[in-house]
């Protein structure tokens, strides 16, 4: 009883990180890209699903509106979201 209780509190804690990390994302990109960009699914879907790629796109955001390494780290992960 006891360990069930630790463990879903442990799985809600889980949970409600991963849903923030998501809502941080999503306004990172709003801010920098939304303006220009309208739909983030056709920058996503045009995304291959690798290191590399996602390290190009990270290199190409430095000089494309997101100098600010956490907010593109969390534009990076809102675009591969799904992927
Ligand atoms: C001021 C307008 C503007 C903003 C803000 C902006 N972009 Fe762009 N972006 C462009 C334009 C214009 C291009 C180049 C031509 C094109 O593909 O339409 C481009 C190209 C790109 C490309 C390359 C697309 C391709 O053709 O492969 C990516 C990826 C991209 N932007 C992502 C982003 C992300 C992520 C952000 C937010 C950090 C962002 N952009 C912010 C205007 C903008």
């Amino acid at each position: 009883m006891m360990r069930s209780g630790i463990f879903s509190a442990v799985a809600l804690l889980a949970l409600s990180a991963s849903a923030a990390a998501q809502t941080n994302s999503k306004a990172a990109y709003d801010e920098l890209c939304l303006s220009c960009h309208k739909q983030p699914q056709r920058l996503s879907a045009r995304l291959a699903n690798t290191v590399e790629a996602r390290a190009k796109l990270d290199d190409f955001l430095v000089k494309h509106y997101a100098p600010d390494a956490e907010k593109r780290a969390a534009v990076v992960d809102f675009l591969y979201q799904g992927k």
